[in-house]
């Protein structure tokens, strides 16, 4: 015998409503984010959301939307949920094993297609320019230079098995798998018997001790994506000691941080390339968030 209580429809616009509600408490976004859900649950746009405010969810529909909702009333971010987010004008898969790509690496894309661009031979146009992208993660920066730049070939190093898996799968979704390798290791350590126009790298870099935890956002993103170590600076300090044999000549670096770290940072790349220019350039909030070097 069935003992559900009997299901007694409910318009698509009380059903948000108690969304609404329900993530008032954990969410600073609770309207944006409630609709966001719900036509995820539905596989609809929030404009047909809008249309159809009166319309009657049935039981299975009004489960589904419940289930994400108290997934992000424990505070999941929203990307972990819909397993996407948007990075560079594309659409990466995402999941609780790889970072979420931020606004402010996108700076680092811009760099780099801008210097691969200026880059090409007009005697040879089609010739390969290589990038090394370590600390790949979901793929986001690799994956982006390689469908910007037709002519790039993308490295790619992770430590994490799991997030390799993830960025090869982005490599295919955005059709560059033909010139995206991706490789599990330590820094550049599977693929340093080459040389690279482009060295990019968005490492973990906050101290130990400042790592968030959950239910703060970040700390549903991996700890080995997010920990540097006691400054936050033990994974750059490695990459720029094996980083000079890695550039090819007149190639360019790249590295992110955070504020609180950048200068320490910047020392680090003046040390490793004493003859090449070294800036510290800053994000689109003015905060200084990654060093260029050009080598
Ligand atoms: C801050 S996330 C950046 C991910 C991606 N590049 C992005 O910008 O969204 C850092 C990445 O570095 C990886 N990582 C941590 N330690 C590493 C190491 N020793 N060698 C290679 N990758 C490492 C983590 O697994 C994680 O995917």
């Amino acid at each position: 015998m069935n003992s559900a209580p009997p299901y007694k429809p409910q318009t698509l616009a009380a059903i948000l409503a108690r969304g609404v509600i329900a993530l008032a408490k954990s969410s600073d976004s609770a309207r944006a984010d409630a609709q966001i859900l719900l036509a995820h649950a539905l596989g609809r746009d929030r404009e047909w959301l809008v249309a159809n405010a009166e319309g009657f969810l049935n039981r299975p529909q009004v489960e589904k939307y419940q289930s994400l909702i108290d997934r992000r009333a424990l505070g999941t971010p929203i990307a972990y949920i819909l397993g996407s987010a948007w990075f560079y004008g594309r659409e990466f898969t995402v999941n609780d094993r790889v970072l979420i790509p931020r606004p402010e690496t996108e700076h680092l894309v811009d760099e780099a297609v801008a210097f691969l661009r200026g880059r090409v031979d007009p005697d040879l146009p089609k010739a390969l320019l290589t990038v090394l992208d370590v600390g790949v993660g979901s793929g986001a920066i690799g994956c982006s230079i390689a469908a910007e730049v037709p002519n790039a070939a993308v490295a790619g190093t992770d430590a994490s098995p799991a997030a390799i898996k993830v960025a090869e799968h982005n490599a295919r979704r955005l059709n560059v798998h033909a010139r995206c390798k991706f490789y599990v290791g330590d820094l550049a350590d599977p693929v340093n018997d080459r040389r690279y126009d482009v060295l990019v790298a968005n490492l973990p870099y906050i101290p130990s001790r400042d790592v968030p935890v959950a239910p703060h956002p970040v700390g549903f993103e991996p700890h080995q994506a997010l920990d540097g170590g006691p400054d936050g600076l033990n994974h750059y300090r490695r990459l720029l000691t094996a980083a000079p044999r890695l550039m090819r000549p007149g190639g360019l670096l790249l590295l992110e941080a955070a504020p609180p770290t950048m200068s320490g940072l910047e020392a680090l790349a003046r040390a490793a390339f004493p003859m090449a220019r070294v800036e510290a350039r800053s994000d689109y909030a003015g905060s200084p968030r990654y060093v260029k070097v050009a080598s």
